[in-house]
């Protein structure tokens, strides 16, 4: 059976940090079911190294930010609950329905790509909706791409609200990003650059070459956590986090390292609008393409619960996310440079 829905009055703080995850909830709460969105025009989610020069949009995505922070901790849409999700479906905080002593988690196998895409998608409508803006979209941070493979700069002001600075201060700019990054430096004998879009071919083309090694092993209800990540989630997502965040922290690689604070440094949602970004390009851009998603419904029918831009809590199915247009958003065109770099 598929994974259920946890139970949002039964959830447990975490037992290692003494951090409630927990999102604000009362028993009296109206579940609604997901309804894709009706707006008209599809926001256009752009490469955040691209953006640098955009005033515009840089001040209304502080601007947005801002207003998520100053929400107070209580509103399920502020920043501070906003990071919690994640560490929510992430450390345990639920068990699974009917199976006390099984917890629900969403890395480590095919609920990855669904629930961070859904994750995403809250996150940017709540963001919108905060300065008014029906087409907001989130950046990407463009790893893939020659001129994405640094830290985008829009996140790296410190007196910008998408700073954070529990990140690792030898990985600032102009530093190549490592999406082999085995948690130490070293000095790859090919050019950083070219040894990266190596990588991206061999993780998008030969080593996704089935459903599972793209999505990850089946995890269902009842299952233990953690049956086995597809090969994205391995590399570049995991090694993308780990080279993000500051080794020198008390928890080491807080906050993008680890995975209960990762979310609350906002360059976390520039890295999987990437992620996101590989699902539909497997799908649709590859030599292998078209590929296809699982059409298992222990996979459809697995459903999590998250809390809209109006605050509403809305139980959605994963096979309410498969396309991007019928979320309303999509990604603008970057040039795929690894399609060449054929190992
Ligand atoms: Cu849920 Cu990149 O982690």
């Amino acid at each position: 059976a598929p994974i259920r829905p946890p139970d949002l009055g039964n959830c447990r703080p975490i037992q290692h940090d003494n951090l409630n995850c927990c999102p604000p909830y009362c028993p009296t709460t109206e579940i609604v079911d997901f309804r894709p969105p009706s707006d008209s025009s599809l926001r256009k989610r752009r490469a955040a190294h691209r953006l640098v020069n955009d005033q515009e949009y840089l001040c209304k995505y502080e601007l947005a930010v801002a207003r998520m922070k100053a929400l107070p901790d209580s509103d399920p849409r502020s920043f501070s609950q906003q990071w919690r999700v994640h560490c929510a479906y992430c450390e345990g905080a639920y068990p699974q329905v009917g199976f006390p002593d099984r917890e629900i988690q969403i890395h480590g196998g095919w609920l990855f790509f669904p629930w961070h895409r859904l994750y995403l998608y809250f996150h940017e409508r709540i963001l919108g909706k905060l300065i008014g803006d029906d087409n907001f979209a989130l950046p990407f941070w463009n790893w893939d791409a020659r001129e994405g493979m640094t830290l985008p700069a829009i996140y790296t002001n410190e007196h910008s609200l998408l700073y954070d600075k529990k990140r690792n201060p030898m990985h600032q700019p102009p530093v190549t990003v490592d999406l082999d990054y085995g948690c130490h430096d070293d000095n790859p004998t090919l050019p950083r650059e070219e040894k990266n879009l190596k990588i991206m071919y061999r993780q998008m083309v030969s080593n996704t070459k089935t459903k599972e090694l793209f999505f990850g092993k089946p995890y269902r209800q009842g299952d233990m956590p953690h049956q086995g990540s597809g090969n994205i989630e391995l590399l570049p997502h995991n090694t993308v986090h780990n080279w993000t965040g500051d080794p020198n922290m008390p928890n080491c690689g807080e906050d993008m390292g680890v995975l209960r604070s990762a979310a609350r440094d906002p360059v976390f949602f520039a890295h999987h609008g990437n992620i996101d970004r590989m699902w539909n390009i497997w799908k649709t851009c590859l030599p292998t393409s078209p590929n296809t998603d699982l059409t298992c419904s222990d996979w459809l029918d697995a459903s999590f619960l998250f809390y809209d831009e109006e605050a509403r809590l809305v139980r959605v199915h994963v096979r309410d996310c498969l396309d991007t247009t019928a979320l309303g958003y999509t990604y603008e065109d970057v040039h795929l440079d690894w399609l060449q770099a054929r190992p």
